[in-house]
């Protein structure tokens, strides 16, 4: 598959995605955005990037503290940001703005910004590599560039259960992903050592939490990446793949705590 249907993929999974996307199963995405505006300790005046920015996540939180700054967020799905700017618009915050493009062909005015971000984005990018030198170009000398990635193991054992059952369906395994080549502290840290970065901090923080029904998870698959691999099943065999997975699911739930969604999160944060 070539870069450009990849990318066409991508920004319609998330244009349907975006419907459910805030919802409160998929609330460790809101969670981390917390935590890592926290990391920020943003100044009133400071300019903020949020690339792969999603329903604004990052814009709304950062944006209450930039009062005499501003955040532009950027996603390549149109969907995304129809979300981000309804709740931007709802939330009085008047400094965050809303651009639709690839991350990588991304053009702005020569003035830089003092922060860039990008939560759970550039794993989706073809080349990591050149993403990470267009998020730097954008940056001040001093600035800071701070990226998230999921630490593994993530969402386990639900997506390992998911998958072996798909296998059982289709007779494949998902390829690796680029996910996996920063999806602990020490090949996060290694990819970006690699690619010239220093000063770079790494931290976590566990952004999960207990899920109430077995069925909460089948709207984590739906309204994720991970809808991709569902969808391939016809409708006969979803409706049976469903049912026999959330079943499987349904077995790791916990009295009186319900199905617990392990998502910790690895925060890089680089000096540019
Ligand atoms: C998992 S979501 C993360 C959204 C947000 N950062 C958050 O933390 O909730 C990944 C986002 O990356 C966006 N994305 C993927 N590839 C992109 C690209 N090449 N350029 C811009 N955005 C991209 C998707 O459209 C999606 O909104």
């Amino acid at each position: 598959m070539d870069e450009n249907e990849y990318k066409k993929i991508i920004s319609k999974t998330f244009d349907i995605a975006s419907a459910g996307y805030d919802s409160p199963e998929l609330r460790f995405f809101e969670n981390s955005a917390d935590h890592l505006v926290s990391l920020l300790h943003l100044q009133a005046r400071e300019m903020i990037m949020d690339f792969c920015t999603g329903t604004g996540h990052i814009p709304l939180k950062a944006g209450r503290f930039l009062t005499e700054g501003k955040v532009i967020g950027v996603d390549i799905s149109e969907g995304m940001l129809q979300r981000a700017r309804a709740k931007v618009a709802g939330s009085g915050i008047k400094n965050a703005e809303f651009i639709c493009s690839d991350l990588e062909s991304f053009h702005k005015d020569g003035s830089r910004v003092d922060i860039v971000t990008c939560a759970f984005g550039i794993f989706f990018l073809p080349d990591m590599a050149k993403a990470l030198q267009t998020m730097k170009s954008f940056i001040r000398p001093g600035g800071r560039l701070v990226l998230t990635s999921f630490k593994a193991p993530f969402m386990e054992p639900q997506r390992s259960l998911l998958f072996n059952r798909l296998k059982r369906y289709t007779g494949t395994t998902p390829p690796p992903t680029a996910w996996d080549g920063i999806n602990t502290e020490e090949k996060f840290f290694s990819f970006l050592k690699d690619k010239g970065f220093s000063g770079i901090r790494m931290s976590g923080n566990q952004c999960g939490y207990f899920l109430d029904k077995a069925e909460q998870w089948w709207n984590v698959i739906m309204y994720t990446n991970m809808r991709n691999y569902v969808i391939q099943l016809g409708e006969k065999d979803r409706m049976k793949f469903k049912e026999e997975h959330l079943k499987e699911v349904g077995e790791l739930m916990e009295p009186g705590r319900g199905l617990w969604l392990n998502v910790e999160v690895l925060y890089a944060d680089c000096t540019v």
